[in-house]
């Protein structure tokens, strides 16, 4: 063999030790931070290979809502504050639908009024619903570790739902409280202009998205919503029963880590 090859054939085989490290060190970061018990060897290249599948599939293309895109004019932080405090003040006092009645507390939003990322999820919960506050039961404490795991605190992002009150019993919101309350969220966002927008789970990315897609095939790519980045995952409620699929969100996550420090997608 000439020498040439030889190093060719070195540098190759320095470059694929490298990647599996890279590969290797993503998971055992990922078991560090959210306490995932997956680590395993055998699948590495599955993960990988079905994700990139995933981003080229031909069955969902990345939706570009160009017919709907806003001219955003960013507020200054002040004015952010002001214009939430505003809307909050209206979206407390709103009866648009049968939810107001069995609530404790409006649950509108919290974090940072200029956050890069917003979070999205779905509707507060009983622990939501007594503090007024969105994602502090089990799956807010989830939530707060993705947030985590990214090197954010909580503080630093914007968490809000789709449904600002409680659903009895905790049921799926139903087409016409989206209807009603999206509005509510719509103006949020307005106000936000985040960089990014991670919605959680099924009823914040089909709403969000305009779509019946499934999660499974929205989660992982990057969307526009009204000129926003939008990027979906699985619920951190729907992580508590499936841990497995803890992997995946760790993929996605990383996604807008990547995005808010490069801002490309
Ligand atoms: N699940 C949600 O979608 N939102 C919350 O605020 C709490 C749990």
């Amino acid at each position: 063999m000439s020498s040439s090859l030889k190093s060719t054939r070195l540098q190759e085989t320095k470059a694929e030790i490298l990647s599996l490290l890279n590969v290797l060190s993503d998971k055992v970061d990922l078991e560090r931070k959210f306490g995932a018990n997956y680590l395993q060897l055998s699948p590495i290249r599955k993960i990988y290979t079905s994700s990139e599948e995933d981003v080229t599939s031909p069955l969902l293309k990345p939706r570009t809502d160009t017919h709907n895109e806003r001219i955003k004019v960013e507020l200054s932080k002040s004015e952010k504050i002001k214009e939430l405090k505003k809307l909050e003040k209206q979206v407390k006092q709103c009866t648009k639908c049968e939810l107001c009645k069995g609530r404790t507390n409006v649950v509108f939003g919290t974090g940072a009024p200029d956050a890069d990322l917003m979070f999205v999820g779905e509707a507060p919960g009983h622990y939501e619903d007594v503090q007024g506050e969105p994602f502090v039961g089990r799956a807010g404490q989830l939530l707060t570790k993705i947030i985590e795991s990214i090197g954010l605190k909580r503080e630093e992002v914007y968490i809000a739902n789709i449904l600002k009150c409680r659903p009895p019993e905790n049921r799926n919101p139903n087409a016409n409280e989206i209807a009603l309350c999206t509005p509510h969220l719509i103006k949020q966002i307005e106000i936000i202009c985040p960089k990014i927008i991670c919605a959680l789970g099924t009823f914040a990315a089909q709403t969000l998205l305009d779509t019946k897609e499934t999660i499974g095939k929205l989660r992982g790519k990057f969307f526009e919503y009204q000129g926003t980045k939008l990027l979906a995952t699985y619920h951190p409620a729907y992580l508590l029963r499936n841990p497995n699929d803890k992997k995946k969100v760790w993929a996605d996550i990383k996604k807008v880590r990547d995005f808010l420090k490069e801002g490309t997608s």
